[in-house]
């Protein structure tokens, strides 16, 4: 497989196209950002863990009948998925209220929702990702009501894997975000599963092993991303 020309640099990897106009190349970085870019940083190891953990977890999704963009890994930072063409969301799943949510709706941090609660955002940096709601998604065409429903199927089952998957290895799954795209004109999840997309709580002290840590500034940064690849790969 021939990595070609770069065709999109994000804040925390880039995507290389290459010799099969159906495959990319995606090389994670240890760049960190946070609050839509004003923070910048670098957790070092970070792209090799979150290479890692995608792969795992992408893997353990797609035994569990989720399809996914998911090839294989090639190096330890680099992995081989398929060319989606991404959906402009960002899907938020929520078990545990945290972050932007505690903050909006003034609740305070680790209460557990009576119910997952599903949000949606628009990708784009330029307006700092806004929240948007069914309505938004299919009058401006970012998802047909199809596609939609499958999201929303496909973003509550992956919650329902992922957090049996997470207690397994002593850690709570408080919330995370996903991308899907579309491939050969279905929905497929795609982007990435870590520590920067994920807040995960250790289950016994609720210590944060995620990039809260980076964001808040509460150390260990580095130690808690590599503690939880060694969790994930101890199962
Ligand atoms: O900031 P907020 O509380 O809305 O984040 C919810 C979840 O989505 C967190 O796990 C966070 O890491 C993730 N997220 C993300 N990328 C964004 C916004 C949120 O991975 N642009």
């Amino acid at each position: 497989m021939k990595k070609l020309e770069m065709l999109y640099e994000g804040k925390a990897k880039k995507v290389y196209r290459t010799d099969d106009e159906k495959k990319y190349i995606v090389e994670y970085k240890d760049d960190a950002t946070a609050f839509n870019g004003e923070k910048k940083g670098t957790i070092v190891g970070k792209g090799v863990v979150n290479n890692k953990m995608s792969a795992a977890l992408f893997s353990l999704l797609g035994e569990n009948g989720i399809p996914t963009h998911q090839i294989e890994l090639l190096s330890d930072n680099e992995s081989l998925v398929k060319a989606v063409k991404i959906l402009p969301l960002e899907v938020i799943v929520r078990n545990v209220a945290a972050g932007s949510l505690s903050q909006r709706l003034g609740i305070e941090e680790g209460v557990i929702m009576k119910e997952t609660v599903l949000e949606f955002s628009y990708k784009n940096d330029e307006l700092g990702d806004p929240m948007i709601n069914d309505y938004h998604i299919k009058a401006m065409g970012f998802a047909t009501d199809e596609e939609l429903s499958i999201v929303k199927e496909y973003a509550l089952k992956v919650n329902e894997i992922l957090k049996e998957f997470f207690l397994g290895i002593n850690i709570k799954l408080i919330d995370f975000k996903l991308e899907f795209g579309i491939y050969d004109g279905k929905v497929i999840l795609a982007d990435e599963i870590s520590p920067d997309t994920c807040r995960l709580w250790d289950a016994e002290t609720n210590k944060k092993l995620d990039k809260d840590r980076f964001r808040r500034d509460l150390g260990d940064v580095e130690e808690v991303y590599q503690e939880v690849l060694a969790r994930i790969n101890s199962k």
